[in-house]
């Protein structure tokens, strides 16, 4: 009896310093960088490159032939009636989808824009072996890559933390991260950036890939309440800080592009649809933006809560080629918003689970930059399962 509590007191300590020693290594970056800002604005000197929230991994880099290559995937919804034939034969195909795109593809990396999981249909003590199964293909094909989380992926049997935990444990080509605690708000732990380098030795990264959380969804266990469906105001300052701390180690922020990954569109994306010329702006419009279907828009009091980032993003992030999303699985055109002159993008429906018509087709966004200045244009398109490529534009200047 006494010896059955030690070894379970024993396992539950163990679990609980596994666990700490997880969230410590997610936000590694954090004390790292708090203390050379510290350094770097009492000396007033650069620090030369060491601002690394990867120092044990892979450096992410363009090819030799100065090209750079991204797959953008979106929506998955695994885990729909687990019960029945219906989900599990969707992971299936959903699964078949990353297995032909992934090598013919061939990306530098790939990113999974949101609602990984549906998880009002899973249960606690498995939710997040789902994870497992998203991850297999890109680790099987070597693909480095990170995600950002949706209203889906928090509900009452799971978190954007844990699907985040679970991702980092069970994949090594994960570069996965959640915020410093403090920032993202209720719910909003995913906020994080990647580094792009042009070549392995160099000291500065001359793109970087910012990934933001816009929560929703429930939060969970018992008298679960809704959590709010917008990028929370502490990250507009957190994008200040971050942008700051890059300054003093790699210098001026027109000398690095940026791109943003965001699962819920900014509220402002709504104005864009009257809008679409199908020349400029090709790509399903099958969704009518309205309530829900952007940041912010749930409910009409809402509105203006996803401003202090999407001010922020704007003004600190210099260079940013595009801002990406899902959610809305009937939308794939790209178009620039008329105040911040910022491009939007949505991305395109991958999983077989979540809503949707068959006619739609299932796929992914192909982005790649032709070269590694960070002034120039971003080709990108939509590229189905089955081999068709649609909706290809050009994110530069001369983009309307
Ligand atoms: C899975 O894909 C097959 C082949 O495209 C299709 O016939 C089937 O309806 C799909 N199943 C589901 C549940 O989406
Ligand atoms: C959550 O998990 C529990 C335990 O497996 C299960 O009984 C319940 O139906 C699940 N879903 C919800 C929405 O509570
Ligand atoms: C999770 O557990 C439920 C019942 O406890 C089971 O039906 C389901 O197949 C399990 N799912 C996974 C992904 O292991
Ligand atoms: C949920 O609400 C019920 C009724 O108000 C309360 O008795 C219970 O303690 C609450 N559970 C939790 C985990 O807060
Ligand atoms: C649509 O865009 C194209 C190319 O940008 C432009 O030439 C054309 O005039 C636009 N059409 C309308 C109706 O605005």
């Amino acid at each position: 009896m006494s010896n059955d509590s030690t070894a379970c007191s024993i396992h539950l300590m163990t679990v609980f310093m596994t666990t700490i020693f997880l969230l410590m290594q997610l936000v590694h970056a954090v004390p790292i960088t708090a203390a050379k800002h510290n350094q770097a604005s009492l000396s007033n000197i650069r620090t030369g490159g060491n601002l690394n929230p990867y120092p044990d991994m892979p450096r992410i880099t363009f090819r030799r032939d100065g090209t750079f290559k991204i797959t953008v995937f979106s929506d998955f919804h695994f885990g729909e009636g687990p019960e029945t034939i219906w989900g599990p034969e969707q992971d299936a195909n959903s699964t078949r989808l990353m297995r032909i795109v992934l090598p013919e593809e061939n990306p530098d990396f790939a990113v999974i824009n949101g609602d990984l999981i549906t998880g009002e249909n899973t249960f606690r003590e498995n939710s997040t072996k789902l994870v497992d199964q998203i991850v297999a293909p890109f680790d099987e094909f070597r693909v480095p890559f990170a995600s950002s989380h949706g209203n889906h992926d928090n509900q009452v049997n799971i978190t954007h933390l844990e699907e985040i935990i679970r991702e980092r444990q069970v994949s090594s080509f994960s570069y996965t991260r959640s915020a410093p605690p403090g920032v993202g708000g209720e719910g909003g732990p995913g906020n994080y950036w990647v580094p792009v380098y042009a070549n392995e030795e160099d000291h500065y990264p001359v793109l970087i890939l910012w990934f933001f959380d816009s929560r929703g969804g429930f939060s969970p266990g018992e008298n679960s309440t809704s959590v709010p469906d917008w990028v929370d105001s502490t990250v507009a300052e957190w994008i200040e800080s971050e942008s700051t701390l890059m300054e003093e180690d790699w210098g001026p922020a027109e000398s690095r592009g940026a791109l943003a990954f965001v699962h819920i569109p900014p509220r402002v994306v709504q104005s864009l649809q009257s809008t679409l010329n199908h020349t400029s702006n090709p790509g399903l419009n099958e969704d009518t933006l309205g309530r829900g279907s952007t940041q912010a828009s749930t409910q009409d009091s809402d509105a203006g809560k996803d401003e202090p980032f999407w001010n922020a993003l704007n003004k600190y992030v210099k260079n940013l080629h595009a801002v990406i999303s899902g959610h809305d699985h009937g939308n794939e055109w790209c178009s620039r918003e008329t105040d911040k002159k910022v491009i939007f993008c949505f991305n395109k429906h991958s999983g077989y689970g979540g809503y949707g018509e068959y006619s739609w087709g299932f796929g992914i966004r192909n982005l790649v930059f032709t070269s590694t200045d960070p002034k120039d244009g971003v080709d990108t398109w939509i590229r189905l399962d089955g081999g068709e490529t649609r909706a290809k534009v050009v994110l530069d200047d001369n983009y309307v």
